[in-house]
């Protein structure tokens, strides 16, 4: 299918280098016909792979904008507007950091610094950002809002950390403020639930690898890919979902339905019968 974004203008938080999820969410946003503004933390634009994103992107604009700082948020939300000539239509949030991973703080030792921090730009951030495209009447009726989450939120993977706390949060306020948005504006709020994908945030998490190579062998479907995640951010932002909202949709090859796999078992060096 084509043309399923034409029209519509959106913004992308959180591509860094082409292993994001938002680096493969821009490509197909893209093809699909959509214009949008590039948005990332100041520190991650001095990387500067986001130019060649953009450049592949029909010069897409880029506005740097920490999560965590208002004045970032409201100066971002405006100026999109601005240039791309109205009401936006769709935005990805895409954005997580957790500092006691970074440090190797474990869950039973952490920096509530640190786990403050991470609250403020894995979670918070997503109501500053509703909170401040409701009052600035930024979004247009049936515009699609998406943030990325994790399992863990409902389930115990003991290395991710209060991360899971935060996930937690942000599934939270996605529904809280799907109500508020939806009553209003018909604005749609969902999460994603994505398979573990390799990226830079991703790997970070104490063993990746392995959490990794068992949701896949766990997985009728095996791992979601960044670029098929890419695709059901398509679907949510199209107006083939307009009915769907303050959802956790998991993303995840049937991950999250799945009790008992023989290639776990084998996985794990056994023989099955
Ligand atoms: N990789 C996985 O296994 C996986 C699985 C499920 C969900 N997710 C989620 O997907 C989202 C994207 O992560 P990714 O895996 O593509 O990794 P990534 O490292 O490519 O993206 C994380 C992004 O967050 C941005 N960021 C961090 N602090 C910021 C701040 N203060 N202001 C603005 N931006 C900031 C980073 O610059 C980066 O672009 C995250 O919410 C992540 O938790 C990832």
């Amino acid at each position: 299918m084509n043309n399923l974004l034409k029209g519509k203008k959106g913004i992308i938080f959180g591509a860094l280098n082409d292993k994001s999820i938002a680096w493969q969410v821009a490509l197909k946003c893209h093809e699909q016909g959509a214009q949008f503004v590039l948005t990332n933390a100041p520190i991650a634009m001095r990387m500067g792979e986001i130019n060649n994103l953009a450049a592949m992107c029909n010069n897409a604009q880029i506005i740097p904008c920490d999560v965590s700082k208002n004045e970032d948020m409201e100066n971002l939300i405006s100026k999109s507007v601005e240039i791309l000539g109205g009401k936006i239509d769709f935005i990805l949030h895409s954005v997580g950091m957790s500092l006691n991973i970074r440090k190797g703080r474990t869950y039973t030792d952490l920096d509530y610094k640190f786990s403050h921090e991470t609250y403020d730009i894995s979670a918070m951030s997503l109501h500053r950002l509703l909170q401040t495209c409701y009052k600035m009447e930024a979004i247009s009726e049936w515009g699609s809002v998406v943030a990325l989450t994790y399992i863990a939120a409902q389930r115990v993977f003991p290395d991710y950390n209060e991360m899971a706390d935060a996930k937690a949060l942000l599934e939270s306020i996605a529904r809280s403020f799907g109500y508020h948005y939806g009553k209003r504006d018909k604005v749609r709020i969902n999460t994603i639930s994505q398979s573990p994908t390799p990226t830079t945030a991703g790997s970070g998490v104490k063993g990746f690898g392995d959490f990794f190579d068992y949701a896949s062998a766990l997985s009728p479907l095996g791992n979601a890919s960044a670029e098929a995640c890419a695709d059901y951010c398509v679907l949510m932002f199209s107006d083939l979902s307009r009915m769907v909202t303050m959802q956790n949709l998991f993303h995840d090859g049937g991950f999250s339905n799945t009790g008992f796999s023989y290639d776990v078992f084998n996985l794990l060096g056994n023989k099955a019968e």
